[in-house]
């Protein structure tokens, strides 16, 4: 069987910004890069649901640890493209962090509302370390102060959805990152 996703699925309201070749290929440094970091380390990787789902199955695959998954649900988003700036913490985790090494890993950090959040509530917990890792940056955008220990992609102010990331909970199974746009 021989097809492109990418040539499949193009659709009208989705410009193509970032392939998912492209993803991958990067995907595969940020891999290499966080093995290389946390070698010999005991690593809790905690992925932001629910935009990060597929870059946190694709990263977590790429790193050759032997890593803790976990999961937490922060909210900002409440419906099309501008957040109400309140973020609200909808699922926590169930254990302690207390001398563990967490990487926090996230969609995009956009306004960086919702990691200052996070950032705030884990550092409290007194893990060992504490970093970020963001498949996308649209630093245009901050309002508070956080930057990204390893970012994928750095990109312009553009709504974009594909690759997790989503439009009213929709767009987030397209295999590429595309700046939506209605017609
Ligand atoms: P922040 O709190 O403003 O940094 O926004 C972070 C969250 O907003 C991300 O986890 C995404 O869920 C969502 N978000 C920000 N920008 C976009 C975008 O361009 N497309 C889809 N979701 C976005
Ligand atoms: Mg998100």
């Amino acid at each position: 069987m021989s097809f492109k996703w990418d040539d499949q699925m193009v659709r009208s309201d989705v410009a193509v910004m970032i392939s998912s070749e492209a993803i991958q290929g990067r995907v595969k440094e940020l891999g290499e890069q966080i093995t290389r970091d946390y070698a010999q380390k005991d690593v809790l990787v905690i992925g932001l649901l629910n935009g990060v789902y597929v870059f946190f199955a694709d990263l977590t695959r790429s790193m050759d640890l032997d890593a803790e998954i976990a999961f937490m649900r922060l909210g900002s988003y409440g419906s099309g493209t501008e957040s109400s700036g309140a973020v609200k913490l909808i699922q926590d985790l169930d254990k302690p962090i207390k001398g563990r090494h967490v990487l926090v890993v996230e969609d995009i950090i956009d306004t960086g509302l919702t990691l200052q959040r996070v950032t705030a509530l884990l550092q409290e917990r007194n893990p060992a370390s504490l970093k970020i890792c963001t498949l996308l940056d649209k630093p245009s955008r901050r309002k508070v102060q956080i930057k990204a220990d390893y970012t994928g992609f750095s990109i312009d102010d553009h709504f974009v959805v594909g690759y997790g990331l989503d439009m009213n909970g929709k767009y987030r199974n397209l295999p590429y990152v595309g700046v939506y746009n209605p017609a």
